[in-house]
């Protein structure tokens, strides 16, 4: 397909990477764009050239830019993201917010969370949480009447993925929202498999809380996370995780009184800001919020479509759903040998990842040509044949 019939590959030009390697792993690292060097070489330069004052000229305005592009790529109104250097703390600020009480002290999650969060809900546990994992049916999927159904007024939290890391099967969250609405909980969306894959609004779906991060589909590499606060809950909350710049006056250094929180967003920021990876994240994250996440997923459906119509004619078990609706932006495909096989398709500069029990997993992005998809089938079942014998 030529760019004039696929205007999404106008942004090929943007990533070198890709024309060098069969780049099918956007879901675990996305393509470094060009622009990553000559944004830490400038911040390079300006810590040599400018020292202290780099702060005031350059560096304090980052975090906020960078928010900025977040927020537009999820529909959120400009100063509602904070940005931190993973999703398990952008979570961790978000949750110190909540007294787990023993009238209410549930936080309800599900199996196929990431394991960090988890982790980290586990820790809650220790503070007074009671935590309710909802598991998983046949083939790790989770069905969203399961999660609605362990929700009641004992809930302080729903801590849930929009995504599963595992299958990519997408979650509908309008049920649960409305139970944990209806109860009194605050809804938490781990987003990091669905922003800049699929068409999420968090104005249209009303969420509370929304994390995610920058090393996959946003193409900005590892040390970006956010946290999306819904602007009327902003005010209420108020992180027992902090630190000095989420002081109202960071630089009055007042330590005479109490903590006294900035208004608005930078209330869930902590201490000195990751200026190098927030630089580093930057042209990935505005390239992905320009393109938009509708544009972005149309493309993806129509080459996750393709890739699992050559799985059916050549009889491959697939591990994510097949369903449009339910589907990510990742294919797995359950295929003998996987390990194997990813390290025979990676020293060819075919790069995707496996994980134990969905098998390998691609995935195509906006910058994928669609011949690529037909090449990249094909050199799996290449490699799988060889593999085999
Ligand atoms: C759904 C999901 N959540 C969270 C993470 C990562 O969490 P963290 O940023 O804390 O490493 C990943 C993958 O790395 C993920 O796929």
């Amino acid at each position: 397909m030529s760019s004039a019939a696929d205007p999404l590959l106008e942004y090929r030009r943007h990533f070198p990477s890709v024309e060098r390697t069969l780049h099918f792993a956007s879901h675990t690292l996305g393509a470094m764009p060009a622009g990553v060097a000559e944004s830490l070489a400038e911040y390079a330069n300006t810590w040599d050239q400018r020292g202290i004052r780099a702060w005031e000229e350059r560096w304090m305005g980052v975090p906020s830019q960078v928010a900025g592009a977040i927020a537009r790529l999820l529909g959120g109104a400009e100063g509602t993201v904070s940005l931190h250097p993973n999703v398990t703390s952008a979570q961790d600020v978000a949750l110190s917010c909540v007294t787990f009480r023993p009238e209410r002290p549930r936080l309800v999650c599900t199996a196929e969370d990431f394991p960090s969060v988890l982790y980290l809900y586990e820790g809650l546990a220790r503070r007074g949480a009671e935590v309710v994992r909802v598991p998983a049916r046949a083939g790790r999927r989770m069905i969203e009447e399961d999660i609605v159904a362990a929700i009641d007024e004992r809930t302080a939290v729903v801590a849930i993925s929009l995504v599963l890391f595992r299958t990519a099967q997408v979650l509908e969250l309008s049920a649960i929202a409305r139970r944990a609405r209806e109860v009194g909980a605050l809804l938490m969306v781990d987003a990091y498999q669905g922003a800049g894959v699929l068409d999420l609004d968090v104005k249209r779906d009303d969420l509370d809380l929304v994390t995610g991060g920058s090393i996959k589909w946003l193409c900005g590499g590892p040390g970006t996370s956010y946290l999306y606060v819904r602007p009327q809950l902003a005010p209420t909350l108020s992180p027992a995780v902090t630190g000095w710049f989420g002081h109202e006056q960071p630089f009055a250094f007042d330590t005479d009184g109490p903590h006294r929180l900035h208004a608005g967003e930078r209330r869930f920021w902590n201490g000195t800001p990751s200026i190098p990876a927030y630089l580093a994240s930057r042209p990935g994250i505005e390239l992905v919020a320009g393109i938009g996440g509708a544009a972005i997923r149309e493309k993806s459906l129509r080459l996750t479509s393709r890739m699992l119509e050559l799985a059916r004619e050549w009889g491959w078990k697939v591990g994510s759903p097949l369903e449009e609706a339910r589907r990510g932006g990742t294919v797995c495909l359950d295929l003998p040998n996987a390990a194997a096989v990813c390290a025979d398709l990676l020293a060819q500069d075919v790069l995707l990842d496996h994980r134990p029990g969905v098998g390998l997993r691609l995935a195509p992005h906006f910058y994928t040509r669609a011949d690529e998809v037909d090449e990249v089938m094909a050199r799996v079942r290449t490699s799988v044949e060889r593999m085999g014998r």
